[in-house]
């Protein structure tokens, strides 16, 4: 889906933020509870540690310590919000939405809030919708976030998805902008292939199969996913959104500075890299140290890697990101 605006309002990154947990859980400890191994997973994945939210820690917590980080780099009073768009698969509750707990606490009770669900996308799904009613003059800033506590929705006993996923949150503040402001994004691309809900997905919970006393036991409402067919898709899906993002930026390869991609698995990070043809050290990677943190990966790869100086004045950022649905999404942004 094409984002070509009618009206010139420049939309830009004003802040990022991001927040994890402290409990490490390391690929040793998960070798004492299932049947795998430090040197599978770091061989079939790259992850090596991840992080888990205390029991009192709900997906709003994190979402809001990333958001204050957010709020803070771009000195923007939370009572001057006027949207917050959370993107989760793992909400506080089904209702009210994840963002209503967050507006409440950050106190930004001047703001609009509602939550996206898109998987392992949504952090750039909100970041397209929030760039477009910004572009469009419905909004003058808004605070998206990814976050996600996935930990109460995986399967302790499942080795083939729980060594994949952990717990965070990643925030940034998007405003309308003005005279010379860095972080313009430049271009941005989503996408959905229904078709495939099969591949990747939590099946219980929800109003198909709500849990019962019956089928407590059974884990329904815990992730489910056929990796390898996932693998497939979100190598093609994220290499043809990023190339999209990048054509209309009217931008080459050779000009991307960093490729931010979703934090899934190091295996195809190195094949999209390889088939954008992108140096390997333009792409940021951290799932080494978080796992996939689902809409919560890009976020706080973003945040990493603009607070620590891998995104040069004036460079250009490729994000994107590949999850359930199957949705997909990519962002260009000049720095
Ligand atoms: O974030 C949303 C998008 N998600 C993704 O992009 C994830 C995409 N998929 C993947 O990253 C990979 O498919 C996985 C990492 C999930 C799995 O890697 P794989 O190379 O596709 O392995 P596999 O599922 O084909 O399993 C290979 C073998 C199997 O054993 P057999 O049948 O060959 O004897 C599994 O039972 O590895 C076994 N296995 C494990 N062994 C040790 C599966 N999980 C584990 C484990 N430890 N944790």
């Amino acid at each position: 889906m094409s984002d070509a605006s009618t009206t010139t309002r420049s939309v830009c990154i004003a802040g990022t933020g991001s927040y994890v947990p402290e409990q490490v859980l390391t690929n040793a400890d998960l070798e004492k509870r299932v049947a795998t191994t430090d040197e599978w997973i770091v061989t079939r994945t790259g992850i090596r540690e991840r992080r888990i939210a205390a029991e009192d820690e709900f997906t709003s917590h994190l979402a809001t310590n990333a958001a204050n980080k957010a709020l803070e780099q771009a000195e923007l009073d939370p009572k001057d919000l006027q949207l917050i768009i959370v993107a989760t698969i793992t909400p506080d509750t089904l209702t009210p939405s994840t963002a209503c707990y967050v507006q409440q606490n950050l106190g930004a009770f001047g703001s609009v809030a509602f939550d996206i669900s898109a998987a392992c996308s949504g952090f750039l799904y909100a970041m397209k919708i929030a760039k477009r009613l910004i572009s469009d003059g419905a909004f003058d800033n808004a605070l998206i976030i990814g976050a996600e506590k996935l930990s109460s929705f995986v399967n302790w006993d499942d080795r083939s998805t729980c060594v994949l996923f952990g717990d965070g949150a990643g925030a940034a503040v998007l405003k309308l902008r003005e005279d010379d402001d860095d972080g313009e994004i430049l271009a941005t691309e989503m996408g959905t292939d229904g078709r495939q809900t099969r591949l990747l997905n939590i099946p219980g919970g929800g109003s198909a199969c709500p849990i019962t006393s019956e089928n407590a036991d059974q884990h329904l409402n815990t992730l489910a996913m056929l990796g390898k067919e996932v693998f497939k898709h979100a190598v093609l899906r994220m290499k043809q959104s990023a190339e999209l993002v990048i054509e209309r930026s009217d931008l080459k390869p050779a000009d991307i500075d960093l490729v931010v991609p979703h934090q899934a698995n190091l295996r195809i990070i190195d094949a999209i890299a390889e088939r954008l043809d992108v140096p390997y050290d333009r792409v940021f990677t951290n799932l080494q140290k978080y796992g996939n943190t689902s809409a919560a990966a890009v976020a706080i790869a973003l945040d990493e890697a603009h607070r620590s100086g891998r995104i040069p004045k004036g460079g250009h950022v490729v994000m994107v990101a590949f999850g359930a649905g199957l949705t997909w999404a990519a962002a260009a942004i000049k720095w």
